[in-house]
């Protein structure tokens, strides 16, 4: 049984190889692409993490391919569909993020309202111990968060912005009225959370019906001096109606933990591969929102606290034991 790691760095492949020492074991330290499938064409097991790209090809490739271990709790980067036409079991970590992501998500929610980054950074550069009239912040206390999706990540997110006498309305396509009650939020039509809060925050997996979520039409309706915050997936945001939502005021201010076309972006830079127009256009726009002063970008590490990482690790070993002792745990469905 060849069980194939990617996306593990050298210091943390001991922990895997030490508590599956009695299959073959591989790493690669670089992402599972089409570009390098034929590293894993033997492989019964692989497990990935979010940049890898298991599409339809790359299955193909792996032709004992029995199991896909992502060390993750999204799967979009999985073509799970096809990968269940083969057969082949995906297992994912379904919670060991959701209060570091929730935490991080109020890292970038302070940043914004506080302008911690900027002052801080000019601090840096002048030595000019003053507070400056650009600095002046705003309260959380009394504002609307507009929580989309409330599941493992923004259940806490809701409980942190509670703790902060913050006013919570949310979106779920199955909304947990019993959690609302407890928590003392509403939900509302996803129209009504986009226009009445001063803060949205999107907290829901990205899937062929969500793309583009957040669009042009919506960010029209959205209330002039609205703030985004996108710690889900780069994909439920139009980047192009983002940047212009911006450049005219309606959104005052964006914290982003991801980007469309992140892992393309990646890509670009790591090994120069041939990208197209719609993806060199997003790597443009995804550039000028890093730059943009109003703006926090962060790559992707909402994730990444040493508490969450150990957890992962722990999960996917027990998930690649189970489906090995034929009784599979967190397969993804
Ligand atoms: P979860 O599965 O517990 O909750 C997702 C919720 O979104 C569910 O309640 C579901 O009903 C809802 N939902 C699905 N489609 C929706 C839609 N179109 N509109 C509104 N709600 C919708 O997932 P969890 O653990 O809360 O994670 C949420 C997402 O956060 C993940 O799918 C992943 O994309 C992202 N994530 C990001 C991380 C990072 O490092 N930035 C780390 C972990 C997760």
């Amino acid at each position: 049984m060849k069980v194939i790691f990617f996306e593990v760095p050298k210091a943390e492949q001991s922990v895997f190889s030490q508590s599956l020492s009695v299959f073959e074991v591989a790493f690669y330290e670089e992402r599972l692409t089409e570009n390098n499938a034929d590293l894993a064409k033997d492989a019964d097991i692989v497990s990935v993490f979010v940049d890898s790209d298991v599409n339809k090809n790359v299955i193909d490739k792996m032709v004992n391919l029995k199991f896909i271990a992502t060390r993750s709790t999204g799967f979009n980067h999985i073509d799970c569909e096809y990968a269940f036409t083969k057969g082949i079991k995906v297992s994912n970590v379904p919670a060991y993020g959701s209060h570091t992501v929730a935490e991080f998500t109020f890292g970038l929610i302070l940043n914004l309202s506080r302008k911690i980054p900027s002052a801080n950074a000019y601090l840096r550069e002048t030595l000019n111990y003053n507070y400056l009239p650009w600095m002046e912040g705003f309260n959380l206390e009394g504002k609307t968060l507009g929580v989309i999706g409330t599941g493992k990540i923004g259940k806490n997110v809701i409980k942190i912005a509670k703790g902060l006498e913050m006013n919570v309305v949310a979106y779920d396509l199955y909304p947990n009225l019993a959690f609302a009650k407890e928590n003392n939020f509403e939900y509302k039509s996803f129209a009504e959370v986009v226009s009445r809060s001063d803060i949205i925050t999107l907290h829901a997996p990205h899937n062929k019906e969500n793309h583009h979520l957040i669009n042009k039409e919506n960010i029209s309706t959205m209330k002039r001096g609205v703030y985004l915050i996108n710690t889900a997936r780069g994909e439920l945001v139009d980047t192009e109606a983002l940047v212009l939502g911006l450049k005219e005021g309606i959104i005052a201010g964006a914290g982003l933990d991801v980007l469309e076309g992140e892992k393309q972006m990646q890509n670009a830079k790591n090994s120069g591969v041939e990208i197209g127009e719609d993806i060199k256009n997003i790597i443009a726009l995804n550039r000028e929102l890093i730059k943009m002063p109003n703006v926090i970008v962060a790559p992707h590490m909402a994730f990444y606290t040493s508490e969450a990482v150990a957890s992962i690790k722990q999960t996917t070993i027990e998930n690649i034991k189970a489906f090995l002792s034929g009784t599979p745990i967190n397969l993804v469905k």
